[in-house]
């Protein structure tokens, strides 16, 4: 196949802009949607030639490859029928229930695998058109698992390595996939496959020996395949956010004043509770309901002086636990407020939207503790927002241990989501904490933050891709 010209191409199941409708001309038009990797990969993207591979987030038709912000960006369409069964079926129906160790049923369908085949094979066509002779390409998460070998089987002249932003569950779990050999060889089609935690890497390897008969050897694979015998390594790399920025944001007076605004809107409150999460069934907000409606319940929260501001924001609403989770979550908030509130004062503000930056870190500040209380969940990067955006070095993090944060940011106060009376203990130890013990606390989850950003976590990952020695990883 003949190469392109893009040292460095990300592939990834979104591209870093949506599509929103279409221009009078009939072409799509876009709208950026600066997450968390676009972030990391931009000064990478400026420094090399970079090319970034992906679906713009709506079915059908797509234009021509465009340049945005320095970034050679690449539209993969996807059908109607491919988003029913690539996107909504077998990425989000089956593998990440799967990868979450099943906290909703995964369910198995062979006409979703066929089209999670068919889409993989386009996205790692894309990115083999795009790269360069001998370029590093980044695939990333759990859709394309099996982009590394199929993008290898043209290109072995590429440095390829893959993240899983999600999990990787233990074999007992890991081996129900009807189709669990072709997605692990899929995945060592990379050079090197990075995991948010150790244990993600370990359940990998273990899945490695089984599911596939690889030998391993400490964190590396051997794998024999048509380019010969080569070693693959997996580790953990766990990723960051972007924390100057994120608390430059929270330091400028708009978002400082609207922090205190927020308060006053809410009436003042002795404690502010705050959840922030994509309304997903991995992130434990029924449970959060729960505690807190016992804490009112046996009065050891007051229900005058308490206030819980859940923002739940609209995610892949056409699969079917989403929207069964929704009304459960709405039904929850409606009895609630409705047990607890008095005219004029609601327990629970529940805002089932997206909001800008803006509005997210005037939230954080304004939120004596956050609740972070994930059943499975990879990294939870509200966690380290929350950290980065509390410059005045205040304000209690209460955080799952089920969430890969929970590995770096060991101040938190560490829960169990599932023990609700261990939940309300650790609620009520937040919310009466001593001035000092909260400050250490959150002085020793800054640090961390901090010095360990995206930037860093990329650098981490493609510097031990171009087979540099790694930094020791202190605490995780
Ligand atoms: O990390 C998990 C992940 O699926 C990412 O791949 C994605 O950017 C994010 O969650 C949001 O999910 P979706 O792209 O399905 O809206």
């Amino acid at each position: 196949m003949p190469s392109g010209q893009y040292d460095f191409v990300v592939v990834a199941n979104r591209l870093p802009v949506d599509q929103v409708g279409t221009e009078p001309d009939g072409s799509p038009r876009y709208e950026t949607s600066p997450g968390g990797l676009v972030t990391a990969m931009a000064p990478i993207m400026a420094a090399h030639d970079g090319a970034w591979v992906g679906w713009p987030g709506a079915p059908g038709e797509v234009g021509e490859a465009f340049d945005a912000d320095g970034i050679h960006l690449v539209p993969v369409p996807l059908s109607t029928t491919e988003v029913a069964d690539y996107y909504e079926g077998m990425s989000n129906g089956t593998l990440w229930p799967l990868f979450h160790d099943v906290i909703a049923a995964p369910e198995y369908h062979r006409h979703w695998w066929d089209s999670y085949v068919a889409v993989n094979q386009r996205f790692a066509d894309a990115a083999a058109a795009q790269a360069a002779e001998g370029a590093t390409v980044w695939v990333q998460d759990y859709q394309l698992l099996l982009v590394p070998a199929r993008l290898r089987e043209q290109r072995p002249d590429l440095k390829i390595g893959f993240f899983n932003h999600i999990p990787f569950p233990g074999y007992e779990i890991f081996s129900q996939l009807p189709w669990r050999r072709q997605v692990v060889e899929g995945v060592l089609g990379a050079d090197l496959v990075g995991f948010q935690r150790r244990s993600d890497a370990t359940n990998f390897l273990r899945a490695c020996r089984r599911a596939a008969e690889a030998v391993t050897k400490g964190g590396t694979v051997q794998v024999d395949d048509a380019t010969g015998r080569r070693e693959v390594r997996a580790a953990a790399f766990p990723i960051s956010i972007d924390a100057q920025a994120f608390e430059d944001l929270a330091t400028s007076p708009e978002v400082v004043a609207r922090a205190e605004q927020i308060r006053k809107e809410l009436g003042e409150p002795d404690t502010v509770l705050l959840g922030v999460d994509r309304l997903d069934y991995t992130k434990g907000i029924r449970h959060r309901l729960s505690t807190f409606a016992e804490l009112l319940e046996d009065g050891t929260l007051d229900k005058e002086s308490t206030v819980l501001v859940q923002v739940a924001s609209p995610s892949r609403e056409r699969v079917q636990a989403y929207s069964d989770l929704r009304d459960e979550v709405e039904l929850t908030v409606g009895r609630l407020n409705g047990d607890h509130g008095t005219v004029g004062f609601s327990p629970v503000h529940y805002l089932h939207q997206s909001f800008p930056r803006e509005e997210m870190a005037a939230l954080y500040l304004a939120a004596d503790v956050m609740l972070v209380t994930a059943l499975r969940d990879g990294m939870n990067l509200v966690a380290k927002e929350y950290v980065a955006a509390r410059h005045d070095g205040d304000g209690v993090l209460v955080l799952s241990e089920f969430a890969g944060a929970a590995d770096e940011l060991t101040q938190a106060v560490l829960i169990n989501p599932h023990d609700i009376d261990g939940s309300k203990a650790a609620i009520v130890r937040a919310a009466r904490m001593p001035a000092d013990e909260r400050r250490r606390r959150m002085r020793a989850m800054r640090r961390r933050v901090k010095e360990h950003d995206v930037e860093r976590w990329a650098q981490d990952f493609l510097g031990t891709l171009a087979g540099e020695p790694r930094e020791p990883q202190g605490q995780q």
